[in-house]
C-alpha cells in the first residue's frame, strides 16, 4: 500500500492541504477511474497525488510548471545539506539571527554543492534559514537575506512514491488545456496563482487579465477551481452576470470555504468551487 499524503513532501507555498477532505469526498462521490484529471497548475502536485490515491487506474496529468518533481527527486541531497547546516548552527539560539561568520560558512557549502551537482533546492532551504514565509529561489537572493536559526530538526522523508503513475508535463496551462478540452470525460484542476498574494517563488508574473483568461478553462467543463476572498474574482463574475448579462462560470457550482487564521486579528477565506458537467 502506497503512502497517503496529507501534504506535499517538501515546502510549497499555496499547496491545497486544507482541502484534503472536501476535495477527496467530492472526487469519490462524483467521479471514477474513467475520468482523466488534468492538473493545469500543478504546483506541488498535491491535487494530482490525491486523484491518484482516489483512483489508482485513472489517467492523471500533473503540470509541473515549477519543477517541483525535481526538488522531490533531490530530497536526499537536500537532507545532506541540512545535516551540515544543523551542525554549523548547533550553538546558535533557536529562532534567532545566525551570526555573519556562520552565515558565510552556510553560503559556502551551498555554493560548493551547487557547483558540484548543479542543483540546490533553495525553496526548501529557505524554510530552514529565513523568516517564516520568506522564500528565495537562487544563491544571490539567499546571500542577501538575513538568516535565522529555524533549521528543521528532522530530515525530510523519502517520497519516492509521491506522484507515482502520474504523467508529468511542464508547459503553459493554455497549451495543456487545448490538448484536452475536447474530451467529455476530462476534469480540470484549476488552481492558478492567487490574486493579491505573494507569488515570489513561482516562475512568472500574473496580472488581472491573466486571471480572467483562466476563467475560459471553466466554461462548459468539469472543474475544481481554487481561489480566496483576497481576490475579488467571484464578486466580479457575479456582478458581470447581474449587470452585463455575462456568462458566469461559477453559477451552479458547489462551494467549500475554509477560514485561515494568520494571527489574532487577521485571516482570510480559502475557497474551492467545483462543477460537474454531465455523468458518463
Ligand atoms: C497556487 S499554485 C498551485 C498549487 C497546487 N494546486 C498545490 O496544491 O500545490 C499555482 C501554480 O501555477 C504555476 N503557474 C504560473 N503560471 C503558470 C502557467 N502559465 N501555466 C501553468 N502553471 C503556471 C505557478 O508557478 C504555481 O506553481
Amino acid at each position: 500500500m502506497n503512502k497517503i499524503y496529507a501534504q506535499a513532501p517538501l515546502p510549497f507555498q499555496g499547496q491545497k492541504r486544507r482541502f484534503l477532505k472536501p476535495f477527496k469526498e467530492a472526487l469519490k462521490a462524483n467521479y471514477s477511474k474513467n475520468y482523466i484529471f488534468i492538473d493545469l497548475f500543478g504546483g506541488s502536485g498535491l491535487l494530482s497525488q490525491w486523484c491518484r490515491e482516489c483512483f489508482q487506474n485513472a489517467t492523471i496529468v500533473y503540470n509541473d510548471f515549477d519543477n517541483y518533481s525535481q526538488r522531490v527527486a533531490n530530497t536526499e541531497r537536500t537532507n545532506v545539506l541540512l545535516n551540515i547546516i544543523r551542525d554549523l548552527v548547533k550553538d546558535c539560539a533557536q529562532d534567532k539571527l545566525i551570526p555573519k561568520p556562520i552565515k558565510e560558512s552556510i553560503l559556502k557549502i551551498i555554493k560548493t554543492e551547487e557547483m558540484a551537482s548543479g542543483f540546490v533546492d533553495y525553496i526548501t532551504l529557505s524554510s530552514s534559514l529565513l523568516f517564516s514565509m520568506k522564500y528565495v529561489t537562487n544563491y544571490d537572493q539567499l546571500a542577501k537575506e538575513t538568516m535565522y536559526n529555524v533549521v528543521r530538526k528532522n530530515n525530510y522523508e523519502n517520497a519516492a512514491d509521491y506522484l507515482q503513475g502520474v504523467d508529468i508535463v511542464h508547459q503553459d496551462y493554455r497549451e495543456l488545456f487545448n490538448r484536452w478540452k475536447h474530451l467529455d470525460n476530462v476534469v480540470f484542476l484549476v488552481d492558478p496563482p492567487y490574486l493579491s498574494t505573494d507569488c515570489s517563488t513561482y516562475s512568472s508574473y500574473w496580472r488581472l487579465s491573466n486571471y480572467l483568461d483562466v476563467l475560459q478553462t471553466l466554461q462548459g467543463t468539469n472543474y475544481f477551481y481554487f481561489t480566496s476572498n483576497k481576490s475579488s474574482l467571484l464578486e466580479l463574475t457575479d456582478w458581470m452576470e447581474r449587470n452585463m448579462n455575462a456568462k458566469n462560470p461559477f453559477s451552479g457550482a458547489n462551494k467549500v470555504e475554509m477560514n485561515v487564521r494568520m494571527n489574532h486579528n487577521s485571516g482570510y477565506v480559502d475557497i474551492m468551487l467545483w462543477k460537474k458537467k454531465c455523468s458518463l
